[in-house]
């Protein structure tokens, strides 16, 4: 039985005050999510204060990136998963479509990363996902599939794989509004973990698949639902206590 995870990334948003009440407000609707893994995921420079604002709560930490070398050094702008296990984290976002798109990060980067992360004892939480223009070209699949194929065939991949969570994120339904259908998602998640079967068919069965790209209350149910979504990734909806407590809700097994 797979546990359903809801992770809020906050991308690049938040001041000290609005990260206080926004954990405040999650930890007040705790009590009404039992049975479903909840993390937040801030900017960097507000892990400790969220770290701080979490403790005896059962609100894991996660951060939205780390560098593929693990050990200190000249890698100006970076954070280590040391630095991220010293400030309390757990999860830890790897390949977002933002990093891939906006920074050039390619397959093999994140392969790196999530190997890293993994070693480290970080659970990585690795994004894959689609264009807009490779899904109306029929290409989804293959394109998931070659994300996929970096990361099993990376130098300890498979084993990292095996402490990870897949989040898959459909490039076109990230801050559009316009979401997967539940069918769309599904689909795709059992891509995944058929593709994943054919490697290790222990790994495809305990893996945790995310879905993210404008979840909201309104419809994440219904994703949710679906036999292979393990619950999501949620940007925008995170930022709002209530709104990221009812998708929690709608996780509940
Ligand atoms: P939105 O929920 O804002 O579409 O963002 C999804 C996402 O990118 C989560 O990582």
């Amino acid at each position: 039985m797979r546990r359903p995870l809801v992770a809020g990334n906050w991308k690049m948003h938040g001041t000290k005050a609005s990260v206080r009440a926004l954990v405040e407000g999650i930890r007040q609707g705790m009590g009404e999510v039992a049975g479903v893994e909840v993390a937040v995921c801030p900017p960097f420079v507000y892990l400790e204060r969220v770290s701080t604002l979490l403790a005896d709560s059962d609100i894991a930490l996660g951060a939205q990136n780390l560098c593929q070398v693990p050990q200190a050094g000249a890698y100006t702008g970076e954070i280590s998963d040391a630095m991220l296990l010293e400030f309390g984290c757990r999860y830890v976002i790897i390949g977002h479509s933002e990093r891939r798109n906006v920074y050039g990060e390619d397959d093999a980067l994140v392969a790196q990363k999530c190997v890293v992360a993994a070693r480290a004892g970080l659970t990585p939480i690795v994004c894959v996902g689609e264009l807009l223009e490779e899904r109306e070209a029929g290409h989804t699949e293959q394109v998931v599939g070659r994300q996929l194929a970096a990361l099993l065939e990376a130098e300890g991949g498979l084993e990292a794989l095996r402490r990870a969570v897949i989040a898959y994120e459909p490039v076109w339904a990230i801050g559009t509004g316009r979401t997967a259908t539940p069918q769309q998602a599904q689909e795709v998640h059992a891509f995944i973990r058929t593709r994943l079967g054919e490697h290790d068919e222990q790994l495809a069965r305990d893996i945790r698949i995310l879905y993210g790209g404008s979840v909201k209350p309104g419809n994440a149910a219904d994703l949710f639902g679906m036999a292979d979504i393990d619950g999501g990734l949620i940007g925008g909806a995170s930022l709002d206590a209530g709104d990221f407590l009812a998708i929690c809700r709608a996780a509940r097994p």
